[in-house]
């Protein structure tokens, strides 16, 4: 019997690197011998197809047993797990119809719940040591059922002043959670996208590094084209291509995500 930690990959702001995060994260985790589920969150669907070609991706979309069918349904998750082809890695598939989850909870009793109480039977079972939850682009009901179901969210933030002006309003969001969730934990923020011959990057990590009591993770993730030969491929960069430096630095990071449970 494991103690699951559920972790979740949020950030309101497009293309900071939450999916591929929040999959290499999950594969990284295996190869340290943990038994790992994750969650797609995100109409986009670009978690599961880190793990399945476009054919099944949109099968299990248009299917009865992906994440929005069953918060709509309100069922145990549990019989909506799909095993990946790699060995303790399980995924949760996500549908297009993601985009009006909003209106389906809106209704609902406890609607910031909802997710939290799907994945209960799950989290009792003691079958993961984690639940890694891919988020969409957004700040609402949604997200707040996604963090409500999470012991800690991790925050990738592309290393742009863009990226960081968008922190402000994720740190505003996760005040407002804490109200109806105060347990849950700002497990760190993980730069992303580097690229370490700009100067931009030192000036990211200085200004992160001032925010008090917010952890930024020692291992950041460059810039590297393999990221996205590995998504064309559907096939985590681990898998992919172990030599990478990409694979590297995923392998690193799911190191110190696992030395803190
Ligand atoms: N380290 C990286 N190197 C190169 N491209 C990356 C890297 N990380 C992410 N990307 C690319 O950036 C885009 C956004 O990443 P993604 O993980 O989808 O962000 P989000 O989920 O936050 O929207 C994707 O096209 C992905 O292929
Ligand atoms: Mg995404």
């Amino acid at each position: 019997m494991r103690k699951t930690k559920v972790i979740c990959f949020a950030n309101n702001k497009g293309g900071s690197g939450k999916s591929t995060t929040c999959s290499n994260v999950g594969y990284g985790l295996t190869q340290l011998g943990n038994k790992v589920l994750l969650i797609d969150g995100d109409m986009q669907l670009n978690l599961s197809l880190s793990l399945f070609d476009e054919d099944q991706v949109l099968a299990f979309a248009q299917g009865d047993r992906n994440l929005y069918e069953g918060i709509k349904k309100q069922d145990d998750l549990t019989g909506y797990i799909v095993h990946s082809p790699y060995e303790g890695l399980d995924l949760i598939p996500s549908s297009t119809l993601m985009s009006s989850i909003e209106y389906e909870l809106f209704t609902k009793w406890q609607r910031e719940f909802i997710l939290r109480k799907c994945l209960s039977k799950i989290r009792e079972s003691g079958e993961y040591d984690y639940i890694l939850i891919d988020a969409p682009p957004t700040l609402g009901g949604w997200v707040m059922n996604i963090l409500c179901a999470s012991d800690e969210v991790i925050i990738p933030v592309e290393s742009t002043p863009w990226g960081l002006f968008g922190l402000g309003n994720m740190f505003e969001f996760l005040e407002e959670v804490k109200q109806i969730t105060p347990d849950l934990r700002l497990g760190g923020i993980v730069i992303t996208k580097v690229d370490t011959r700009k100067n931009y990057f030192k000036q990211t990590l200085e200004s992160l590094k001032q925010l008090d009591n917010v952890k930024v993770f020692d291992t950041y993730i460059r810039v590297d084209s393999g990221i996205e030969w590995s998504q064309d491929n559907n096939v985590p960069i681990m898998a992919y291509k172990k030599s990478s430096r990409s694979a590297a630095e995923y392998m690193e990071l799911a190191k110190e995500i696992a030395d803190e449970k």
